[in-house]
């Protein structure tokens, strides 16, 4: 995984033509805003209700500044930079990829035609989806998160909370700006909506169940941040290669934002599953809450949770709706450019598991209808690497106890596996069985409990909770016990009036 690293670099390098911010703007972009006085009035209109969304649903811990990375550039090299900001004050702009004047459609029907600059009218409808449905994941998770900040076990991992948050802030920017420059009055009203449905909400939920789904505590947080993001990252990957070049453009910047997110989940179970691993050989046990620590077997199941529903979100493994999308040249695969074919699949095949007479077997089918499940083939090969680097923390310390990715057929409610019971080592049971062993494969109310009660704040630089152990190095060179977060002085007396720990 090249993409997973702490960002480095905060100069920001000299850019081209193509890849210019005009700073001077309200809205930072590099799509010259102040040459379309129309879009530039929709968007600022759009401003305020987005800052008010914020304000009501982003993060509640009130904090002075925070040392935040801000999209500044698109060249390739120092494109942020970073410094306390106030969070109200941070600059949401607009950046695409630079333009490649020479870009062709890399697959389906139209391939080597000249990318699109507009939207063609035959698609138009379905690029307004998906779009959408993009747009619509990015505040969902800010809202998920909103209360995490309270319990934050130091100042780095609040911090880089924030970022995640901020960053998905400008994702919906960026998925707005499309709506808002390419599909008019209905891509204006979309945009809307965007901010009127919300995670959770009876009536107005979030599109996808992911997105409705309570982060309660830090580790579902940094699972989100692994299991979750890592399906926007390849949902991204695939808009990426889209013939509609303004999306493929927008999703080519926002990729490299989301490798922060990525790296967040990634060190974040890493650090827990170091501490566990840790506590568990310093005291021969596994029950670790009278430690301070989580259990494995609670790591497991928080792990079994977040992936399975995040295999929800690639959708049936068969579908019209996917291959419609690859053969008109909207959406392609995981590293296009790299697959060793005719990139048009009229003929080609693809191996499909599903449950027939009570076993797992597999089919062949066409391959253009199982583009979901190549996609979701990537990602579970990806999220096997993770599982993999974070098992060489229980290695190191001589514990022969591993973490495990579960069957691809666990807990599903989407596609081939759904209404069917499998078990996370792949045996197809009866819905007695499966309710009957569920506590030992997901997280029960007591387990959560018990991780809450170790989730308190640790608000000092440097100071970590006793859960999860320190990183190796900080944020941008920066020292681990760096004041990455200023807290709002009424943020810091309620946590004193709380007797916490320091
Ligand atoms: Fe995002
Ligand atoms: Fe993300």
């Amino acid at each position: 995984m090249t993409t997973e690293r702490a960002p480095v670099g905060t100069a920001p390098a000299p850019v081209g033509p193509l890849s210019k911010i005009d700073y001077s703007q309200r809205i930072p972009n590099n799509v010259n805003l102040s040459e379309d006085r129309r879009l530039q009035r929709a968007l600022e209109s759009w401003q305020p209700q987005f800052l008010d969304w914020w304000q009501t649903l982003g993060p509640q811990l009130p904090t002075k500044d925070v040392y935040l990375r801000t999209a500044i550039a698109v060249g390739r090299d120092g494109w942020a930079h970073f410094d306390h900001v106030p969070m109200q004050e941070y600059r949401w702009g607009i950046f695409l990829a630079p333009r490649d004047l020479d870009r062709r459609i890399g697959f389906g029907r139209h391939k080597g035609d000249p990318v699109w600059q507009e939207v063609p009218g035959q698609h138009r409808a379905e690029l307004m989806r998906l779009i959408t449905v993009q747009g619509d994941t990015e505040p969902a998770s800010v809202e998920q998160q909103r209360a995490l900040g309270r319990t934050a076990p130091s100042l780095y991992d609040l911090r880089n909370l924030f970022q995640v948050n901020v960053e998905e802030g400008r994702h919906l920017w960026a998925m707005v700006y499309l709506l808002h420059a390419y599909f008019g009055r209905d891509g204006r009203n979309e945009a809307e909506q965007l901010l009127r449905r919300h995670s959770g909400d009876r009536n107005t939920p979030r599109i996808l169940g992911a997105f409705n789904q309570a982060t309660t505590d830090w580790l579902q947080f940094f699972m989100f941040t692994y299991f979750t993001d890592r399906d926007g990252k390849y949902q991204l990957g695939t808009l990426k290669e889209s013939a509609f070049d303004p999306l493929a453009r927008t999703c080519a910047f926002m990729l490299k934002e989301e490798a922060h997110h990525m790296f967040v989940g990634a060190s974040g179970v890493q650090r827990t599953v170091q501490r566990t691993a840790e506590l568990m050989a310093a005291h021969g046990s596994v029950d670790l809450f009278q430690y301070g620590g989580i259990p494995l077997d609670v790591i497991q199941k928080y792990l079994n949770a977040q992936f399975s529903v995040s295999m929800d979100l690639f959708g049936s493994e068969q579908s019209t709706n996917a291959a419609a999308y690859y053969t008109g040249g909207l959406k392609g695969r995981w590293q296009e450019d790299r697959r060793d074919d005719d990139h048009m699949l009229r003929a080609a095949k693809y191996p499909m598991r599903t449950v027939r007479g009570g076993a797992i077997v597999e089919d062949t089918v066409p391959y253009l209808t199982a583009l979901n499940l190549d996609l979701r083939d990537e990602y579970v090969a990806d999220c096997r690497n993770g599982v993999h680097r974070w098992n060489q923390a229980l290695a190191a310390v001589g514990l022969d106890e591993r973490l495990v990715l579960p069957h691809e057929g666990f807990n599903r409610t989407i596609g081939t596996y759904a209404g069917h019971w499998i078990s996370p080592t792949g045996e197809v049971l009866t819905s007695e069985e499966w309710h009957r062993k569920a506590e030992a494969w997901l997280p029960t109310d007591e387990d959560r409990e018990r991780v809450a009660k170790l989730m308190v704040p640790h608000y000092q630089p440097g100071d970590f909770a006793g859960w999860i152990a320190p990183p190796k190095v900080g944020i941008n060179g920066q020292p681990v016990e760096f004041d990455y977060v200023h807290l709002d002085d009424e943020a810091s007396l309620e946590d004193q009036a709380c007797g916490v720990r320091r």
